[in-house]
């Protein structure tokens, strides 16, 4: 669990103020709901065999012995809400949102904590495909405006519980003369929820995975017919997106469409995909906890993983405007090169001449091209000649012109040079 500093309030402000002026043109209205509710809410609708349920939901006992959950998402409050409101004598379809925080208790690494806050979105009553292509073009279009590149857009259908049933046993009969070969979280998953192999991340089941069956192949034509539907809005709304015939989701109550949207990396330096938002329909929930039978979808983005992207992307900004302010930069290769260089910087420094550098392991080439797209007036070439000689090269961007100094003469020189 963790504070939100007053630094970080514009981040989380931007993100529902984005939100709010989306949602409300499309007309969403905004719900509130307890933080705390019955257990069973969430053992029978999130689901006992999900992850949630078995291990991450933080329980307590009222001294009236009420068992009750701090919420870990959403969802089934929010249907809780519909049903207890009598919101289906309404005109359907009824549009919500909602913001704040959820709990989980997981092991916290980087973007995952225990709590954290959630941005949730729910469309109840209406089984057009229509809504399922809607709530993933809302999702999509809040991320693009709150500037986060490289977004991608996955999508499966897990059919209906008839066809999904069909399908786990295909998929368990597979599995079962495979058995001896996939990981233990595979083996329990088998007893309780088949489909959950389909999410495994393990290298040993990976070669399985790709020979199973795939759900997409044994759907019904009411799901097939309605996948279709939604892929064809998709196409539609210019929304790109991409089929994961391995996408199921970690949740109970999905049935047809399920969607996830990803940040995928944008350099080598950054391995895995971020998941930034994810979904479905649930056209089976509203029964299950008490109402008349009620077509739904909904979604959740989750908030922490947006600011962490906003204020990465804000500092690459920041540094970039920091280095385009210098007039020098300065280019090494080689250890001793880089050793000299940091205290030639340390004399630029001193000086008070701001110098651009990018010490990584960049070539002399790249290099170039930085101080070059920078637009340096000069730039400080340090190979492991120069290093060994005790000089430095100072290059004239504009002219082209090089010159040899003694790296003692360094600052001196480009003083002069900069006064010109
Ligand atoms: P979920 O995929 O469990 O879905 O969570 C949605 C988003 O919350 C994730 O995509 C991720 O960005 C964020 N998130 C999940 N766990 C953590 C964590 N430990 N720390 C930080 N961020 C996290 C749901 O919650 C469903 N209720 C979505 C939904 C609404 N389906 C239908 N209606």
């Amino acid at each position: 669990m963790h504070d939100i500093l007053p630094e970080d309030q514009k981040y989380f402000r931007k993100i529902v103020e984005v939100a709010e002026g989306i949602l409300h043109f499309y007309g969403f209205g905004k719900i509130d709901i307890p933080v705390l509710e019955q257990t069973e809410l969430f053992s029978k609708g999130t689901g006992l065999s999900t992850d949630i349920v078995q291990k991450q939901m933080y329980n307590l006992k009222t001294k009236g012995d009420d068992l009750l959950t701090l919420r870990p998402e959403f969802t089934p409050g929010i249907v809780r809400a519909y049903v207890e409101h009598g919101m289906v004598s309404l005109p359907q379809p009824i549009k919500l949102y909602a913001v704040g925080p959820v709990f989980r208790y997981e092991t916290p690494q980087a973007g995952r904590f225990r709590e954290f806050n959630q941005l949730d979105i729910e469309i109840i009553g209406e089984k057009s495909p229509v809504k399922d292509a809607q709530l993933i073009q809302i999702f999509y279009n809040i991320l693009k405006e709150l500037k986060i590149k490289n977004l991608m857009v996955e999508v499966n259908s897990i059919g209906d519980s008839q066809c999904r049933s069909y399908y786990k046993k295909l998929l368990m009969s597979y599995l079962r003369s495979r058995e001896h070969s996939v990981c233990g979280d595979c083996r329990r998953r088998m007893k309780e929820n088949s489909l959950r192999f389909l999410d495994c991340k393990e290298e040993k089941c990976q070669p399985i995975k790709a020979q199973a069956p795939q759900i997409i192949d044994h759907l019904c034509e009411e799901c097939h017919s309605h996948f279709k539907e939604v892929l064809e809005f998709l196409d539609e709304i210019e929304v790109p997106y991409r089929l994961n015939p391995y996408l199921v989701r970690g949740l109970d109550y999905y049935t047809k469409t399920v969607f996830e949207i990803f940040k995928e990396p944008e350099s080598k330096g950054e391995t895995a995909p971020i998941a930034l938002a994810g979904g479905g329909r649930y056209d089976g929930l509203v029964k299950l906890l008490g109402g008349k039978d009620a077509p739904a979808c909904g979604g959740a983005a989750g908030i922490e993983r947006i600011v962490y992207l906003m204020k990465t992307e804000e500092e690459k900004k920041q540094k970039e405007v920091s280095l385009q302010g210098s007039q020098v930069f300065l280019a090494q290769l080689g250890d001793l090169a880089k050793r000299r260089s940091l205290k030639l910087l340390e004399e630029f420094r001193k000086a008070r001449i701001d110098v651009a550098e990018s010490f990584g392991r960049d070539s002399l080439r790249a290099q170039l091209g930085k101080a070059n797209n920078m637009k340096t007036l000069y730039t400080l070439i340090l190979g492991q000649r120069e290093a060994l000689e005790g000089t430095v090269i100072i290059k004239d961007m504009v002219s082209g012109r090089q010159e040899t100094v003694k790296m003692e003469k360094a600052v001196e020189q480009i003083k002069k040079k900069l006064k010109k």
